[in-house]
């Protein structure tokens, strides 16, 4: 099937640019013609607007979520022998970062809504154990509340890996300003997104903040100076400009992603299908909207068919690839998960039709199964 046969597409960055191009263009114009191309101005003014977004002190840009999760490890010095405790239910960069500063990635497992479960990971701590690094998958936040206070009983440091978090609250702050560093992903598909990678840290702390900003600049203190051995982690200007302008439309997308989740949620509530429940001190902000079925993979052929595109997030569990040589460990609801889990489409371009149009041809595909 061709991509404009499609009736509702999984994302739409086309239309995102068709619908901006007449004010973004001027603005990327800009800066190319400035010709400050690196750490200038406008990469600035996103520090600082994202400062202002999420509520903290510090921000500090870099080239991807990836690198804003090795930056962040580095920062606490986590090292050889450390171990970190996250999720295997996660896209590959949460755990390659682990390895990247050459810690050992601990595996916990989720509860049914895909979130850290608190218990598995405290069974887990051990004298090895340096940070805890919950991933908030899809735009739902894990338990912040008890997972700080396991961290300070057990004088551990907390990375949240915000990736897909953007926005999302949970007893009335954003993701990322729980723990002693918040990394986000700008990668295009994400809420808040860029025309290439980019990413960003955000921090309270700023003898970190400091040093992240050595760090993704090799070091720098002047153009001759260096002070410390660093690597090249840096937002450039024009995703900078694309980040600015459409950091003012996020809270729109995200509102629509959410009335696009409630009309699901709505619809497919009485059907044998699971997905996440409201929590009354949580705003989800809908990267993604998964449901669970036993027959996923049907379903997710049936709805091609049917011209509408629906995604895995992530088919493989990271402690079930083939890089990791121990393959007893079990998380049950992470591998049982992995087989259920269906993303449908939500992005912002998507109306009620389009949203009850997917519910119809779920129900239908229900009622043949
Ligand atoms: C949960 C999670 N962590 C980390 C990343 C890495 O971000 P990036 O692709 O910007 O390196 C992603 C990207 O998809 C992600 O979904």
């Amino acid at each position: 099937m061709k991509k404009s046969d499609i009736w509702i597409p999984y994302i739409n960055l086309s239309k995102q640019f068709s619908e901006e191009k007449k004010s973004l263009l001027p603005k990327i114009e800009k800066v190319l013609s400035s010709g400050k191309y690196i750490l200038s101005d406008e990469v600035k003014k996103f520090e600082s607007k994202i400062c202002n977004y999420q509520n903290m002190k510090f921000c500090i840009s870099v080239n991807s979520g990836t690198d804003a999760l090795i930056l962040s490890l580095l920062s606490l010095n986590v090292k050889s022998g450390d171990e970190v405790i996250t999720q295997a239910n996660s896209y590959i960069a949460s755990a390659a970062a682990i390895k990247a500063v050459g810690a050992k990635p601990v595996f916990c497992d989720v509860y049914d809504d895909q979130t850290m479960n608190v218990e598995d990971m405290e069974s887990k701590i051990n004298f090895r154990t340096k940070v805890i690094m919950p991933v908030h998958l899809t735009g739902r936040m894990c338990e912040m509340n008890k997972i700080m206070k396991i961290a300070k009983k057990n004088n551990l440091k907390v990375v949240e890996d915000c990736a897909q978090s953007i926005g999302s609250t949970y007893s009335g702050k954003k993701s990322g300003s729980f723990g002693d560093l918040g990394a986000f992903s700008t990668h295009p598909l994400k809420n808040l997104n860029a025309c290439g990678d980019g990413g960003f840290i955000v921090t309270n702390n700023k003898k970190i903040s400091d040093y992240l900003k050595l760090k993704r600049n090799h070091g720098h203190i002047s153009r001759e100076k260096i002070k410390l051995f660093g690597t090249v982690s840096r937002l450039d200007s024009i995703q900078a400009v694309i980040l600015n302008f459409r950091l003012k439309k996020l809270e729109k997308v995200i509102k629509k992603r959410v009335k696009n989740a409630s009309i699901y949620k709505e619809t497919l509530k009485d059907l044998d299908i699971y997905y996440p429940k409201d929590r009354s001190n949580c705003r989800d902000s809908y990267h993604l909207f998964v449901v669970q079925l036993k027959n996923r993979n049907n379903l997710k052929k049936f709805l091609f068919k049917n011209k509408i595109e629906s995604n895995v997030h992530y088919p493989i569990p990271i402690h079930k690839q083939k890089l990791f040589t121990d393959q007893s460990q079990a998380l049950h609801n992470t591998e049982k998960q992995a087989n259920e889990i269906l993303s449908l489409p939500i992005n912002q371009y998507l109306n009620e039709n389009d949203i009850n149009k997917v519910c119809y041809f779920i129900k239908k595909f229900l009622q043949i199964n």
